[in-house]
């Protein structure tokens, strides 16, 4: 069944749990995290970005979760626009069946520019006004995550878009998040603790210093209520890296965010985790193979279906991991 993400998150926070949010393009996406989620017994949050829209189209997105929550009627699902530009955008995808949206107002409607903090909360509160209103929920962010343009390695020295920002001008402010909830009312809240998106984050395994679990532990005193989500979680697992470099693949060296630290990110208060990374590396590592080891093959579905299976493996082994597993 479609609920809302506060309920599901709601669930979340009373029993302890993280639910993973996979973004979504295509229909063998969707299938394969809809059978982890089946296989592990776990609500689940499917994300559509601008650029899936766009991809797969207003109409045919809509049906695709349609039809996955008549076939699997026993996951709770939330379906969840990422990384939502504007309120128009929000809008928009409300109109056209999303139970949560997400307004990224620590950006301007460029995606590229740090808004001011005002803007932020004047778009975030525009949303929030009109998605509760019919009882869709609204995730907000606060702070600067590492650009989707930057190069590899480049992020953790805080080298964002718009050049050099020290680390704490890119990492949320606890203060400024508890105020941030209290005058938008968002039922979730992006922090920036240090991550970015895609493969490249990190040039060597994180730690401390690189990966600011204070900063999460910081905002989770200050609002215990608050739902609070990361960003850019994908771990980049050396395994996947290494089916993907095996067939011909040229992925540099690369780490992401270790699994344990988003266990403890859990711990406090984190309840949302995003994956996209992960999920393409899955997929995409499995074509390589195909394509590799079968020369001669041309059905799609001889590509599709074990990079299906390495999808809905990633997915359940994240659903244990963040204790959704058995909360469906
Ligand atoms: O926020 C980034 C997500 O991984 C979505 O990426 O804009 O290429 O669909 P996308
Ligand atoms: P990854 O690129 O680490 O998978 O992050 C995805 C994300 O944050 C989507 O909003
Ligand atoms: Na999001
Ligand atoms: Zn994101």
């Amino acid at each position: 069944a479609f609920i809302s993400l506060r309920q599901m998150l709601d669930h979340a926070a009373e029993h302890e749990y993280g639910v993973p949010a996979f973004n979504i393009n295509n229909m063998e996406q969707l299938v394969a995290i809809m059978a982890a989620a089946e296989k592990t017994a776990s609500p689940v949050i499917i994300q559509a970005s601008r650029g899936a829209r766009a991809y797969a189209g207003e109409i045919m997105l809509r049906k695709m979760v349609e039809a996955a929550v008549e076939t699997w009627p026993s996951i709770p699902v939330c379906m969840h626009l990422d990384h939502g530009d504007k309120p128009a955008t929000c809008l928009s995808a409300i109109q056209s069946g999303f139970t949560s949206v997400m307004m990224d107002g620590s950006l301007e409607a460029d995606g590229k520019t740090p808004a001011s903090y005002d803007y932020n909360v004047a778009v975030t509160s525009k949303v929030v006004e009109m998605a509760h209103a019919i009882g869709v929920s609204v995730e907000g962010e606060l702070g600067c995550l590492g650009s989707l343009e930057t190069g590899h390695g480049e992020k953790e020295d805080g080298h964002g878009a718009e050049g050099v920002l020290s680390r704490d001008q890119l990492l949320t402010d606890p203060d400024q998040a508890k105020d941030f909830v209290l005058r938008t009312h968002v039922d979730a809240l992006a922090v920036a603790i240090g991550t970015s998106h895609g493969a490249y984050k990190f040039n060597r395994e994180p730690t401390g210093d690189i990966l600011a679990m204070d900063v999460v532990k910081a905002i989770h005193e200050r609002l215990p209520n608050t739902h609070l989500v990361m960003h850019g979680s994908s771990s980049v697992p050396q395994d996947l890296q290494e089916i993907f470099n095996s067939y011909g693949g040229a992925m540099p060296q690369t780490w992401g965010v270790p699994v344990r630290e988003i266990q403890l990110g859990i711990k406090y208060g984190v309840r949302k985790i995003n994956i996209d990374t992960d999920c393409r590396i899955a997929m995409v590592g499995q074509f390589r193979k195909i394509a590799t080891e079968k020369k001669a093959e041309f059905d799609p579905r001889a590509f599709m279906k074990p990079a299906m299976a390495s999808l809905t493996a990633l997915c359940a082994q994240r659903f244990e991991e963040f204790g959704t597993a058995g909360q469906a």
